[in-house]
């Protein structure tokens, strides 16, 4: 943490994403004067963040002081954005910085490529909590990423939640299948689970739902154990929920389904990844 708070930061693309490591990094006490946006639309949110915390957005490159240096610079555009906004300007303004690219598919290689900065550009995946600062984040580096660097990356990333490591750089597309997509999967869950109180005739369905997933997390957060014993625990034999489970364990059920899933969403990760 002490060398994020001496270092200038630079976020392009101030959507969802970029937005929530803008407020990670005013939550953290980062100085406003080191904290720059690029952001062609600027949302009436990041415009609040401008007029409450005077952090400095500009809209085009153009814009940009050009003896700008900032230390760590993050690319928060969609996939099909990044080749026009690493212009000449940007490329010579982040030549020495080290470059964290959250974008989907954009693999190191085409990075670097990009960046014009081989020697400090990282890639790295999250997912949508992180704008509670509860992300699960995976990172990358090749073997030109020095040791400071792989320390900030891990540093500014921790910044939105935890983060893990990866030695192989396929392992982003398992993390996406699995972690990036992952609230979407808790979501149908609760979702199904909803539907049926509901169709039974509990009213309060919805919101029993949400208290029954939170609960249920707390447990085991204060108990420390696996959830594996703690559904052990939660059933009895020639009981409700062992009536339930051997329907969902059987050789067709729920852990066949998610892997068939899971494959599915990772041949989709990897084929976004060639276009
Ligand atoms: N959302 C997720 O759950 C999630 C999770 C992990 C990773 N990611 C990755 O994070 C990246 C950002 O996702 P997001 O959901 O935050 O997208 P987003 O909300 O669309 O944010 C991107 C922002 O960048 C702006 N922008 C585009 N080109 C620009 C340029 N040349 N200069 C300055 N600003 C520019 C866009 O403006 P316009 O709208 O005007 O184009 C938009 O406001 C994506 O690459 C995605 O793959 C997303």
């Amino acid at each position: 943490m002490k060398l994020l708070k001496k270092s200038k930061f630079l976020i392009i693309g101030a959507g969802n994403m970029g937005i929530s490591f803008i407020k990670a990094l005013i939550q953290n006490g980062i100085s406003s004067k080191n904290i720059f946006i690029l952001e062609k639309k600027v949302s009436k949110e990041l415009n609040k963040i401008k007029r409450n915390k005077k952090i400095i957005i500009k809209k085009s490159s153009s814009d940009l002081a050009e003896n700008l240096r900032p230390d760590i610079v993050l690319l928060a555009v969609k996939p099909d954005q990044l080749n026009a906004a690493l212009d000449e300007v940007l490329v010579s303004i982040i030549h020495n910085s080290l470059v964290i690219s959250i974008i989907a598919g954009k693999k190191t290689s085409e990075l670097k490529k990009l960046t014009k900065n081989p020697m400090s550009t990282v890639r790295a995946m999250t997912n949508t909590p992180v704008s509670l600062g509860m992300g699960t984040s995976i990172i990358y580096f090749d073997n030109k990423i020095s040791r400071i660097n792989r320390k900030l990356s891990k540093e500014f990333l921790g910044l939105v939640g935890q983060v893990n490591e990866v030695k192989n750089e396929s392992l982003i597309d398992t993390f996406t299948a699995i972690f990036g997509s992952g609230p979407a999967y808790i979501f149908l869950l609760m979702e199904v689970l909803t539907k049926i109180a509901l169709k039974s005739g509990l009213k309060n369905a919805h919101s029993m739902v949400i208290q029954t997933f939170l609960g249920s997390l707390l447990l085991l957060l204060s108990d420390k154990i696996s959830p594996e014993v703690l559904r052990q625990r939660v059933t009895s034999k020639g009981g409700t929920t062992e009536a339930a489970l051997k329907i969902l364990s059987n050789p067709n059920g729920l852990q066949k389904l998610f892997d068939k899933a899971i494959a599915k969403a990772q041949k989709r990760s990897k084929q976004l990844s060639k276009n």
